[in-house]
């Protein structure tokens, strides 16, 4: 498995792959990798693509309250992950080369990025297009890869590569589970080990609403419902709600494309989750 530190050694690494392989996939990551990712990677290798992962802990999709200091890093343990899926090219690169000094260009997705996390994190979206498009610039890939557990994300690097006309595909990945539901997820590891069977309750409870949902009722006694249950069981709710998935827009019943999303707190661990309708 190759390693690139430098924009120079990622495109003669770049390069090399490119020749010989039919196509160049990337998974942009933020480390501290688990199977989620390993599943993103897996994914990459389809279409005999060479997979690139990125491994940058981006400070702009950080807010000034937000946890970039705690955010795990472990550089080493992921590369011996990424190596054992078969991962053909590491790239990580310095705060320098993402961020050059007298940088001024960021850039701001709106649609699917208003609301939900939009709102609960102001300037989280411009930070991950804004490094999704930088990514996307230096390595080139063909095809992106990215977990559904982050649907919002999804739809607001989808919107931003089909209206700059981005010449890549972006690729949504089932999300990965604990045997009892919980999305894995690298913030995982801060979850109290007492509240650790209270946070899968966050997925049961999104599973048995979707059921309610799809019968095509109302939607919003349902969703009241499911956020008094998700208080019961101890979360601080942020929001649980129906919406289109691809727009994000809210939605007042169940039709085809419908996901419900929802974020809440247990402890000092913001979760978030989502399911299809
Ligand atoms: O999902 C993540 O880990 C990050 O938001 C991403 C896409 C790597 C951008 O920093």
């Amino acid at each position: 498995m190759l390693i690139a530190r430098t924009l120079e050694d990622l495109r003669r690494h770049c390069a090399t792959l490119r020749g010989r392989f039919d196509s160049l996939a990337l998974v942009p990551t933020m480390g501290a990798l688990h199977d989620g990712h390993m599943a993103l990677v897996r994914a990459a290798t389809a279409h005999e693509a060479a997979v690139v992962t990125s491994i940058f802990v981006n400070p702009l999709q950080f807010g000034p309250t937000e946890d970039l200091a705690r955010y795990p890093r472990d550089e080493a343990g992921d590369r011996a992950q990424l190596e054992s899926q078969g991962c053909h090219l590491v790239w990580v690169p310095d705060l320098a080369t993402m961020y050059p000094p007298g940088d001024a260009t960021t850039i701001n997705v709106e649609g699917p990025a208003l609301r939900w996390e939009g709102d609960a994190r102001p300037g989280h979206f411009r930070g991950v297009a804004t490094v999704c498009a930088k990514l996307f610039g230096q390595v080139r890939p063909d095809r992106a890869y990215f977990g559904e557990k982050d649907w919002q994300q999804v739809q607001v690097v989808t919107r931003m590569v089909a209206d700059l006309r981005l010449p890549l595909e972006i690729i949504g990945v089932p999300t990965v589970r604990e045997a009892d539901g919980l999305a894995l997820s690298s913030r995982n590891r801060f979850i109290a080990v007492s509240e650790r069977p209270q946070a899968a309750r966050l997925f049961a409870t999104l599973e048995a609403t979707a059921r309610r949902l799809a019968q095509g009722a109302a939607a919003d006694p349902i969703l009241d419902d499911a956020r008094a249950t998700l208080t019961r069981e101890g979360f601080a709710v942020d929001y649980v709600a129906l919406v289109d998935g691809p727009t994000l827009a809210p939605l007042a019943a169940a039709r085809p494309l419908a996901r419900l999303i929802a974020a809440a707190r247990l402890g000092s661990v913001r979760l978030i989750d989502n399911v299809m309708v």
